[in-house]
């Protein structure tokens, strides 16, 4: 008898640790990537697939929720957070009919040879297109309401993407919280969240942090590279060490969210990455870095890290983005933020370095010797000329109608003199010098069937089988250019880690 009393104890016990916990320890972090079409030459929604599936891509999000795009995710075992664009907003809004017919047509008529797993209603709706932000939680609701009558509001989460800049004093992360005009809507979207098992979806852009601090956030902490411990920035009320941005954005977004009396919502980080590619005004927008900064995340993320305030909670984060968009209005940055072009070729290879059955073939201890970028051509020449004459590299690869011979250009042919060299050399220190024209990088240079000394020769940006892990998902795009969010919370971040204490600069 007993039992008969322990029992409910035991129940309602529970019961608080799920409410509490809802969140934490049993699910497993997943990548996802973002896919955006803005493609002079778009690969179709087949190709489209058939990249997911070579990479082990199984979670994606779509800005929009384009027929063909469904269609051929059909059976595909990957799932798909589709978004409701910024522009079709304002009508679901104020029409519950409106959002019905919208799940009918993009949702139900997909489900579940699709497998929709999360609806991003607007993108970034607060920054991006405030006028719409009073009726953003009736266009969840009334979507939600849809779901609700097909039966597929349990498998099929409901939310909606926000800009960090809503985020205010943002450092120490237990001071955030979000921007008080907006309160009438957040308190509701949050309660929305919570009461239907939702995420709180949330963009990180380190680089931009980076980018806006006027060197007082060091690229190291912007990259997830290691700091020495009495750089870590400390949050004197938690005493928690940050070691990176994207922690200390998503742990602020925790802290904001606990201002209003939310305690149980996880956070999906619905769009993060760094660039390739910039003018001269973004020096720091590189292929190394890029790589650095998606395969820190990566494996970061799969490894279930968590955050400072939640160690060991799932962080689930889609990459922005699969291709560069080469059609997207802006700077030259905006246009380079993909894993591929629009052929699926890798614009790198990501380091993972492998750990268990998950994460993909090691590749940090693969180096090249490239030309240095700006180098002076004619001293690019005429190391190329020492390479191939006294340094004994055999060159045939670039002669025309050869492997390497195209593109036919000196810095090109200088790459691959240099990398054979490098390896001929065994990698050893100084051999990749060149007058000083020539550098180090985990880059593979390999194109099309000219591959170079060091490399694996394949193709695929997550070697082998980075199964972009486990599963749940999210959605948007909308923004026309990520330089036009105010990163306005930036100011405070970097005045007060400089207060807080002094980073070396
Ligand atoms: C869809 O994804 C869910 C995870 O959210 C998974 O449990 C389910 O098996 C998937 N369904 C199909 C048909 O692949
Ligand atoms: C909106 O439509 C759904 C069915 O799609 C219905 O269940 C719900 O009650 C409606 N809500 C309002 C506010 O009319
Ligand atoms: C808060 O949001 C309002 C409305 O978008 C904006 O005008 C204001 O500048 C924001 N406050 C801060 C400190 O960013
Ligand atoms: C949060 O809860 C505390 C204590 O219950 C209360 O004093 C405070 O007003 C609440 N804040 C909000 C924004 O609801
Ligand atoms: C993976 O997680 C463990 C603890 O769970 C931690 O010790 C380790 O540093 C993490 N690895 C990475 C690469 O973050
Ligand atoms: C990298 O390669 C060197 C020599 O090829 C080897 O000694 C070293 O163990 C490798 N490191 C890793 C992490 O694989
Ligand atoms: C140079 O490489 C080519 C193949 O790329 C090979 O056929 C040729 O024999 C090599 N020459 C020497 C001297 O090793
Ligand atoms: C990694 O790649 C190398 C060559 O590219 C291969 O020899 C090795 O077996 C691979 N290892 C794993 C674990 O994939
Ligand atoms: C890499 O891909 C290209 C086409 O995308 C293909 O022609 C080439 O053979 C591939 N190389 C390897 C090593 O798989
Ligand atoms: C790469 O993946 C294939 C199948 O996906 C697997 O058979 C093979 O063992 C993997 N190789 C390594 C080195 O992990």
């Amino acid at each position: 008898m007993k039992g008969d009393n322990s029992m409910p104890a035991l129940l309602v016990f529970l019961l608080l640790l799920e409410l509490h916990f809802a969140f934490a320890a049993d699910e497993k972090a997943f990548i996802g990537i973002n896919i955006g079409m803005d493609l002079s030459d778009a690969p179709s929604p087949t190709q489209v697939v058939a990249l997911l599936k070579e990479q082990k891509i199984l979670h994606i999000r779509l800005f929009d929720s384009d027929q063909a795009m469904l269609l051929a995710l059909a059976n595909s075992g990957i799932q798909v957070t589709v978004s409701v664009p910024n522009e079709q907003l304002l009508g679901i809004g104020q029409s519950n009919a409106t959002a019905a017919n919208w799940v009918a047509r993009n949702i139900v008529a997909h489900v579940p040879a699709t497998n929709i797993t999360a609806i991003a209603v607007g993108s970034e709706v607060l920054t991006a297109l405030p006028n719409a932000a009073p009726i953003l939680v009736s266009a969840m609701k009334f979507i939600h309401s849809a779901l609700v009558a097909s039966y597929l509001d349990s498998k099929i989460k409901v939310s909606t993407p926000h800009a960090s800049s809503i985020i205010l004093d943002s450092f120490p992360p237990s001071q955030a919280f979000f921007n008080r005009t907006w309160d009438p809507v957040m308190v509701p979207l949050l309660k929305f969240l919570q009461s239907t098992g939702s995420y709180f979806m949330l963009n990180v852009y380190p680089y931009y942090d980076y980018m806006q601090s006027n060197d007082a956030i060091p690229l190291d902490y912007a990259l997830f590279r290691p700091l020495p411990p009495n750089k870590e920035a400390v949050d004197a009320n938690t005493l928690l060490h940050y070691t990176n941005v994207f922690d200390a954005v998503v742990d602020a977004s925790y802290f904001a969210m606990s201002y209003l009396n939310f305690t149980n919502v996880p956070v999906i980080v619905t769009e993060s990455g760094w660039p390739s590619k910039g003018d001269s005004t973004e020096p720091d927008a590189t292929i190394e870095n890029a790589n650095t900064y998606n395969s820190n995340l990566i494996r970061r993320v799969l490894n279930n890290t968590g955050t400072p305030k939640h160690p060991g909670v799932a962080v689930s984060t889609y990459i922005y983005e699969l291709y560069n968009e080469d059609s997207r209005p802006g700077s030259i940055s905006e246009k380079n933020w993909g894993l591929f072009d629009s052929n699926g070729a890798p614009i790198y290879t990501l380091h993972l370095t492998g750990s268990g059955t998950v994460l993909a073939n090691d590749t940090t201890n693969q180096t090249f010797c490239v030309a240095k970028e700006g180098a002076d051509p004619k001293m690019l020449q005429a190391a190329l000329d020492w390479a191939c004459g006294p340094g004994k590299v055999n060159c045939s690869s670039l002669l025309q109608g050869e492997s390497c011979y195209e593109p036919d250009n000196v810095v090109a042919h200088a790459n691959y003199a240099f990398d054979t060299y490098y390896h001929k050399m065994a990698m050893a220190s100084g051999t990749c010098y060149f007058n000083g024209v020539a550098t180090v990088t985990t880059s593979d240079p390999s194109h099309g069937s000219c591959i170079f000394p060091g490399s694996g020769g394949r193709n695929e940006t997550f070697t082998n089988s980075t199964a972009l892990a486990p599963s749940e998902s999210s959605t948007s795009h909308g923004t026309p250019c990520h330089f036009s969010h105010t990163y306005a919370w930036i100011n405070t971040l970097f005045s007060s880690l400089l207060f807080w204490y002094a980073f070396p600069l």
